[in-house]
């Protein structure tokens, strides 16, 4: 019988201690992090998406500031990379949004971070990284990351940056 081509995600759990942990771990993703990168940020409000981000900017470089673009839904940073920033957490319609243009293969020289992703779950790239945060009920500090990449670059890159566990 044919092996199919297809693999298996990777996949992997960290924990962060403390808001400036979660962004270290985004500084160390946007240092090393190739065109094309897709980041897909899953939890729910507070969890910690836009720390994960804005350690990102850091790490490509990025000098403007790096806030969740709630109402123009991307916002656009220059950096080593550029870094495009979605926020679907009030996307009304994401089909339209979609079909606007708001995930498209202009992004592929860039870093395209997207928190609320699983808002858009069927409009993604298939290769990606996602990172689902969630709260310890233990530790109002402490988030547990639980990731899971597909395609070769994203594997690479989240077996360097979170490593797996
Ligand atoms: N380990 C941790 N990692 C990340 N943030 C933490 C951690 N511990 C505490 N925090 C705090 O949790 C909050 C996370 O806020 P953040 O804006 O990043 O969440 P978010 O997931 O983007 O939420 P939203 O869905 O509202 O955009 C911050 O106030 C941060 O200081
Ligand atoms: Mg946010």
């Amino acid at each position: 019988m044919e092996q199919s081509a297809v693999r298996s995600p990777a996949t992997g759990t960290r924990s962060s201690a403390s808001a400036d942990a979660t962004q270290e771990i985004g500084r160390r993703i946007g240092e090393v992090a190739e065109p094309g990168t897709v980041l897909a940020l899953v939890g729910p409000l507070g969890a910690g998406k836009t720390q994960l981000a804005k350690g990102v900017a850091r790490g490509l470089g990025i000098a403007s500031v790096v806030n969740s673009p709630t109402f123009i839904l991307m916002n656009e940073h220059v950096g080593r990379l550029r870094m495009y920033h979605i926020d679907a957490y009030r996307l009304e319609d994401p089909e339209d949004a979609i079909a606007a243009g708001l995930i498209d293969e202009r992004q592929v020289d860039g870093v395209t971070v997207i928190e609320w992703a699983d808002r858009l779950a069927g409009w993604l790239p298939d290769e990606r990284l996602e990172i689902t945060i969630d709260a310890d009920p233990e530790d109002a500090d402490r988030r547990i990351l639980r990731w899971r990449a597909s395609g070769d670059r994203h594997t690479r890159l989240a077996d360097g940056v979170l490593g797996r566990s």
